[in-house]
């Protein structure tokens, strides 16, 4: 059977595309982290947060052809775990091989409920792990960086860190309403401590770091985070404790040949990032195979100071390459308050996902989840979201141009050069802007306005689906080919939203354009220019059988 109209393949833009080109500029695999998580907490919406965008980073440059490695797991050392473990009683190694594990398989229950394709889990007790954090340190000592000094300072066990007298002050504890010192940064209570520990000399890398951030502008985004660290740095680094007293800190890495201390937990835990790419490596070559340097670390706005300076000084002090990005996105509140458990507010992500389902879970996160400000979590506004956009504009648009009344014969509707007339141009020359501005924006980490980007098309396809009123036209005979034009660009709207947004919703995306009958490998980014992929005269395509036509279903 012939088409009954002249298709035309659209090549303008598929050869010259900006995301074709940014393809090639990657000689080693896209390298993708998240934080690894305390284990001494059930994990939420915030823990979440950090891995959905982790993932559909993995999956934008999946997309693009690209080999893509995402790392996540535990940070199970440090005086948090010891004190949680002698809370429940326990030697810190059982809490952690019994307490840790059931967080792993929480952690990794979430992440699996999340589709989130980790490609390695890394738990900070493991044998290889050691191996790498001994001899980052051994570099640092041989390179001079390491000194043995007295340290005196307000400690934080909450964030394991020490803070100057500058960044603490006096606040009240809501629970005993005594007053207590507490970290200006995070809020966190501090103890006045003194103690003799290795230091290292962060202060000599102090002109290093501010040269690297202003040759990489983008090193650190969101601005006002990187804004901050380029103060913290313009105020005066000091020199960073990076050990403890073994008689404090017993559960961690030991000192190489010093059994009276234990390496720093952020040291630590930063390490962990190279030991998933095989470090110790025979040569850079090796961890450049293995996919470092780190092309992007996804951090909460709470954790930029260990991955903005002192991972980057540890890594310039070893001679290691240091990562491409530190991405650091703002924290989720629930009315406006910080989330804790004390007070009740914190968002169990399981049961949002059950209620919601995965993908529109995924989609609001990254949809109205704040880079550079707190976004306010509630599930109103992800049934609006759902309501809205999912429903509303892409689930209604797909149902209505695949309706078998309008296109009884099941074929793909194939698309008329020649017969686009000045309302169908608002709506193409949106769709051909779409793919670069969608790469754009999620490139420059601008999630939302990514995904906002496809439904503004959405909405715009879905006026000029229902102001051409097909049908109207399918009574008329004569109206067969503008009939056929009008679904194609529906049709091909949802085509290219679909292909885009596998990256935030894998499971919707292929239900989408499994009943659009695109096929498998026709799925790319370069596919997803407008006028890529649909048959030519000589293949014509069926839309898929859909056994569940309803992509986004009513929520009760
Ligand atoms: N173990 C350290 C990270 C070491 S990485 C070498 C840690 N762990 S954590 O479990 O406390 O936090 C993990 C991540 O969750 C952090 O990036 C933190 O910012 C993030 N979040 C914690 N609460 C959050 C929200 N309410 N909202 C968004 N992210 C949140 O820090």
């Amino acid at each position: 059977m012939r088409a009954p109209v002249v298709f035309a393949r659209v090549h303008s833009l598929v050869g010259c595309n900006k995301a074709f080109q940014r393809r090639w500029q990657h000689t080693k695999p896209f390298y993708i982290t998240t934080p690894i998580f305390y284990p001494n907490a059930a994990p939420h919406i915030g823990h979440l947060y950090s891995a959905v965008i982790a993932d559909s980073i993995k999956r934008y440059y999946q997309l693009k052809g690209e080999t893509a490695l995402l790392l996540t797991g535990t940070d199970e050392h440090g005086l948090k775990i010891q004190q949680a473990a002698a809370a429940n009683d326990m030697e810190p190694i059982v809490f952690c091989d019994q307490i840790s594990q059931r967080f792993k398989v929480r952690l990794m229950d979430l992440a699996d409920k999340a589709n989130i394709q980790y490609t390695t889990f890394m738990r900070t007790t493991e044998a290889r792990h050691h191996k790498a954090v001994a001899k980052i340190w051994s570099i640092l000592e041989e390179n001079g960086y390491i000194y043995k000094g007295k340290h005196e300072g307000w400690y934080s066990i909450s964030d394991e860190a020490f803070y100057t007298s500058g960044q603490v002050q006096e606040a009240v504890d809501e629970k005993t309403g005594k007053k207590v010192m507490v970290s200006v940064e995070t809020g966190q209570p501090v103890e006045w401590t003194v103690e003799e520990n290795y230091k290292f000399k962060l202060s000599a890398c102090q002109d290093d770091l501010r040269a690297w951030l202003s040759s990489n502008p983008t090193a650190v985004v969101p601005q006002n985070r990187m804004r901050e660290v380029q103060s913290w740095i313009d105020m005066g680094l000091a020199d960073l404790s990076i050990s403890r007293p073994r008689s404090r800190l017993t559960w961690g890495i030991q000192v190489p040949n010093d059994p009276d201390h234990t390496i720093y937990v952020w040291l630590d835990a930063l390490v962990n990032y190279i030991t998933a790419t095989g470090y110790p490596w025979a040569d850079n070559q090796e961890g450049i195979k293995n996919g470092w340097p780190a092309d992007v670390h996804i951090v909460g706005k709470d954790i930029v100071r260990f991955h903005a300076i002192y991972w980057p000084a540890f890594l310039m002090a070893a001679n290691l390459p240091l990562p491409k990005q530190i991405v650091a996105h703002a924290h989720w509140t629930m009315n406006k308050q910080k989330m804790s458990k004390s007070r009740g507010n914190v968002v169990e992500p399981m049961a949002a996902m059950d209620y919601f389902g995965v993908d529109p879970v995924r989609y609001y996160l990254l949809r109205d989840g704040g880079l550079a400000d707190d976004g306010d979590y509630s599930h109103e506004a992800v049934m609006v979201r759902y309501k809205k956009d999912l429903a509303g504009q892409l689930g209604n648009l797909l149902a209505r141009c695949t309706a078998p009344a309008l296109i009884p014969s099941g074929m793909v509707p194939v698309y008329n050069e020649n017969a686009v007339t000045k309302d169908d141009h608002v709506l193409q020359d949106q769709l051909k802007a779409l793919p670069d501005l969608f790469c754009d924006r999620f490139e420059d980490h601008e999630y939302g306005k990514a995904l906002q980007a496809i439904f503004d098309v959405l909405s715009e396809a879905n006026r000029h689906f229902t102001d051409n009123q097909p049908w109207n036209l399918i009574k008329d005979p004569e109206q067969k080919a503008r009939l056929n034009q009008v679904l194609f660009y529906s049709v091909e709207s949802c085509r290219m939203a679909g292909i885009l947004l596998q990256c935030v919703m894998p499971e919707k995306s292929d239900g989408i354009l499994n009943r659009l009958g695109v096929d498998i490998k026709e799925r790319t980014l370069a596919q997803a220019h407008f006028g890529t992929g649909w048959p030519t005269m000589e293949q014509h395509r069926q839309l898929g059988i859909s056994h569940s036509p309803v992509i986004f279903p009513r929520i009760k």
